[in-house]
């Protein structure tokens, strides 16, 4: 009874109540439009999930197909419904929907908050409650990728930036309450324009940080730069998203990339300690070994899907190598080092964002997840091995652009007074803490 009084004040009060406090963890799956844009059909979009079945990547978790704008025809019928494309899906939408369910994908649904979609095809603004009825009819229920293009005017949507993406929250709660189901993850798409880190996380489960990522090392960049100052919004029920990945596209994508092998590692460690969703967005038709080894690494996929910590990781200096002490800012050299904590242990970022080859040291305890005093096993989650036992500092070498992922775990108390280079620990965490460090009778270990 005082549940459903709560209900009701809530929803006389226009407070989200459904999917705020539903527990999402990132999606990971495909999305057509970083490999094919508009230029594919339902054919096309069973091979990749094809592809993901064959090559273990189902079994992993990327178990959902977002067919991301053009795959309706270009108007809606008299009543205002969506019309199927006969020609590029022949058997119709749900019997498409079959084809991948075979593989043990579900598929997922693509539109814009707005008269059209980004392609120019018939949105939702405005007929949110009828388009999530046709999708699900075609048997797509695992999330609504939200667009922003071809905005009503202001005069007819009578609402700023949280009210007209709250539609659509409203109209997938109305569905998942009609039906008794799981609501459709909302993962609104406004690329970051108006801080959506302020307002989508009241919303959705997921928002864009960014505008479209794209195949070159200079988007990458300035996606982890736009990462470095909204980690924050992110916890264990909505995520900030970096967008669909572009790994795989170097000499493939739309347009064509030229990632190398470690800007394709570092993109990939990024996402996937930030918490974004994981959508493919390469031709997996064509994927190299290398390709699926990146998208295959399990240790980073876990801590992506953590159950139990939904914190992203979060920079520790930011500023660029070489002035890493002030914060400058600079979308082409985001922050280089970033650490948090997840289930398996405390985990270190280091990105090389210059272009040449580094030695990059730092210190532990400017962490939190790691306790001062104690010494740490350090695991290479791209080594997929245990590559020593740091005491309060470790240095990894990195070529341009690379990354390196570390999980620490708890090797017991550090020797006393002893460093990995021989030399004498502070008996305090540097630097800041070494100013008040004392001894029991007050006085200060450090003067001046
Ligand atoms: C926008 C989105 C992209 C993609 C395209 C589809 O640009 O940001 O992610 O969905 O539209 O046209």
């Amino acid at each position: 009874m005082k549940e459903a009084i709560v209900l009701t004040l809530l929803a006389a009060s226009g407070v989200h109540s459904r999917n705020n406090g539903v527990g999402k963890l990132p999606v990971m799956g495909y999305d057509t439009y970083n490999a094919f844009a508009c230029d594919y059909d339902g054919a096309l979009a069973t091979a990749q999930a094809k592809a993901m079945s064959e090559t273990g990547l189902v079994a992993l978790g990327y178990n959902t197909l977002i067919l991301d704008d053009c795959y309706t025809l270009r108007e809606r019928n008299s009543s205002g419904f969506l019309q199927e494309d006969r020609t590029r899906f022949p058997g119709g939408m749900r019997n498409w929907t079959q084809s991948i369910h075979r593989y043990g994908v579900s598929a997922s649904a693509y539109s814009s908050n707005g008269h059209k979609t980004c392609g120019g095809y018939p949105a939702a603004y405005g007929h949110e409650d009828q388009d999530l009825e046709v999708w699900r009819s075609w048997g797509w229920d695992r999330m609504v990728k939200y667009d922003n293009c071809y905005i009503p005017y202001d005069n007819i949507t009578m609402e700023n930036e949280f009210g007209r993406f709250k539609r659509m929250a409203d109209a997938i709660d109305r569905l998942a309450e009609k039906y008794d189901e799981e609501p459709f993850v909302y993962s609104v798409c406004q690329w970051g324009w108006e801080n959506p880190y302020n307002w989508a996380p009241r919303i959705s489960q997921g928002w864009r940080i960014d505008p479209d990522v794209k195949p070159y090392w200079s988007s990458i960049a300035s996606i982890i730069y736009l990462q470095s100052i909204s980690y924050q919004a992110t916890n264990f029920y909505q995520h900030g998203d970096m967008d669909m990945l572009e790994v795989g596209n170097n000499g493939q994508g739309m347009p064509t990339g030229n990632l190398t092998l470690a800007e394709q590692r570092t993109h990939f460690t990024a996402w996937a300690l930030s918490k974004s969703h994981l959508l493919i967005g390469t031709d997996l038709r064509n994927a190299t070994n290398e390709t699926l080894a990146i998208l295959t690494n399990k240790e980073l996929i876990d801590i992506n899907q953590d159950p139990h910590e939904g914190a992203a990781l979060a920079p520790f200096r930011v500023g660029s190598q070489d002035n890493f002490n002030h914060a400058t800012y600079n979308e082409s050299y985001p922050a280089p080092y970033w650490a948090g904590n997840s289930s398996y242990g405390a985990v270190f970022m280091i990105i090389n964002t210059m272009n040449e080859t580094q030695e990059m040291g730092f210190n532990l305890t400017e962490n939190w997840a790691v306790r001062a005093g104690r010494k740490y096993n350090v695991r290479d989650m791209w080594k997929h091995q245990h590559v020593g036992v740091a005491i309060r500092n470790w240095t990894v070498s990195l070529g341009p652009h690379d990354v390196a992922a570390l999980l620490l775990t708890d090797a017991g108390p550090e020797p006393a007074q002893e460093l990995a280079d021989g030399s004498l620990a502070p008996p305090c965490a540097l630097p800041l803490l070494a100013l008040q460090c004392a001894s029991s009778n007050g006085s200060y270990v450090y003067s001046g």
